[in-house]
């Protein structure tokens, strides 16, 4: 299957993303994890986060949609789980298998976690190693490398300090959910600021955390966690496409309603601003403990940057769109220290040189990076998504910008992360 689309004449109009996805898996999990009912509003309904709910519910965790589209969620408690009957399938999400992984190695009882091919090739050591130096059995194919991974939990688990070598919420937040087991302080340094609604969550529900520059520090809750009832904000990473597509196309007006910014998620942004974008934030407020606003972008003249060190863990969904940005940006645009990328749903360094080069672009890959010149004009052609949503994505509004048409490989990856995207790009195409 494939999808085209066509050069849009203008882009005009507001759409309003689908809730936050990495918010949508926390407020599951600790939900679940806490004493008692809460409601879920703009939960988002994508395929990864609906893996975390059945993970759930095979866990013995009660949940339905009301009427009006909130999800109730009830908490059974930190000793509430039961053992699976059936391994977990995590699909294609790394979120639900690495925050999951944390949970299960307090549970006493013995658990399987698996997910589709893409899932079962990215590296699951870095969270194997830190859950078995807490007391957990994790056992998974070459060594704990790879899923599927099987987990016979310990409580209480033995408290931990640890330093990640890269930056990573998934792994951070998988080692303070298996700190809600330990018998002390889970102490976990980072070496850059990943995003940190999972602190922001536990810190809500009653948890006592501290966080310094580089490190958070968590004591176990004696009295368990309280429910949190909240409105999801909207995903950030999802408003980002209508970001640099309102950014670079010549003739637009967008307005993306209902964003979370959060400063951790925000780099993007911050990039697009240095580069020269027109975007106005307006109605800040707070939802769930959470910066909220309206973003309002326009057309905008963009001159190349260099993007390194701490900025890129705050970005580090985005890589793909930034490089699509700088294809349109005057001068030379650098990306560096994102090696991360190339474990990600697919090799995001390669495929997105790769495709961006099939579309015109001047694009060079490197070990940590990506190196576009800009100004050269993208003629639609076929790509290929290689079934990863961002890059789907991603390469639709490549397509809403190129000349002529491009037609999209595998457009339905994006039921992923955005299930109306599509709908939504018709929209502003046509507004
Ligand atoms: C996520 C963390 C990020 C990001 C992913 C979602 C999360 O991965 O790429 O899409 O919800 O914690 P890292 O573990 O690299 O930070």
């Amino acid at each position: 299957m494939a999808r085209p689309v066509a050069n849009a004449r203008r882009l005009r109009g507001s759409v309003a993303p689908p809730g936050d996805k990495s918010i949508s898996h926390r407020a599951a999990i600790l939900n679940a994890l806490a004493s008692g009912p809460a409601l879920v509003e703009n939960f988002q309904r994508g395929a990864d986060c609906l893996a975390t709910l059945r993970c759930l519910r095979a866990l013995g965790v009660q949940w339905r949609w009301q009427e009006d589209g909130a999800l109730a969620i009830e908490g059974v408690g930190l000793e509430g789980l039961r053992e699976p009957s059936a391994p977990l399938d995590c699909r294609n999400s790394g979120t639900t298998m690495r925050l999951l992984a944390g949970v299960l190695a307090g549970q006493p009882f013995f658990s399987v976690l698996t997910g589709d091919s893409s899932l079962r090739s990215r590296p699951m050591g870095r969270i194997a190693g830190p859950l078995r130096s807490m007391g957990a059995e994790v056992w998974g194919r070459q060594g704990g490398e790879l899923a599927p991974l099987a987990i016979r939990g310990r409580r209480p688990l033995r408290a931990l300090e640890h330093r990640l070598p890269v930056a990573s919420a998934q792994v951070k937040s998988c080692l303070l959910l298996a700190g809600l087991y330990a018998d002390g302080e889970t102490v976990v340094h980072e070496p850059g600021p990943s995003r940190d609604h999972t602190e922001r969550m536990l810190a809500a529900m009653g948890a006592h955390l501290e966080r310094r520059d580089g490190w958070v520090r968590l004591h176990p809750p004696a009295g368990g966690l309280r429910p949190l009832s909240l409105r999801v904000p909207g995903d950030f990473s999802a408003a980002a496409f209508w970001l640099v597509a309102a950014a670079v196309h010549p003739d637009a007006e967008v307005r993306i309603q209902g964003v979370g910014i959060n400063p951790t998620r925000t780099g993007l942004l911050d990039a697009l601003r240095l580069m020269g974008a027109d975007i106005a934030l307006q109605e800040e407020r707070v939802w769930g403990g959470e910066p909220v606003a309206d973003i309002l972008v326009r057309s905008s003249r963009l001159r190349g940057i260099e993007v390194r060190g701490e900025m890129v863990p705050r970005l580090i969904d985005e890589v793909p769109l930034l490089a699509l940005a700088a294809c349109f940006a005057e001068g030379e645009t650098v990306i560096r220290d994102a090696a991360e990328l190339r474990v990600k749903e697919s090799d995001r360094l390669r495929a997105t040189a790769r495709q961006l080069r099939r579309l015109g672009a001047d694009i060079e890959e490197m070990d940590d990076g990506l190196r576009v010149r800009g100004g050269i004009r993208l003629r639609g052609c076929r790509v290929n998504s290689y079934g990863d949503h961002r890059l789907a994505m991603t390469l639709a509004v490549a397509g809403l910008l190129a000349s002529g048409q491009t037609v999209v490989g595998s457009p339905d990856a994006v039921s992923v992360s955005y299930p109306d995207f599509w709908t939504d790009l018709q929209r502003l195409a046509t507004g």
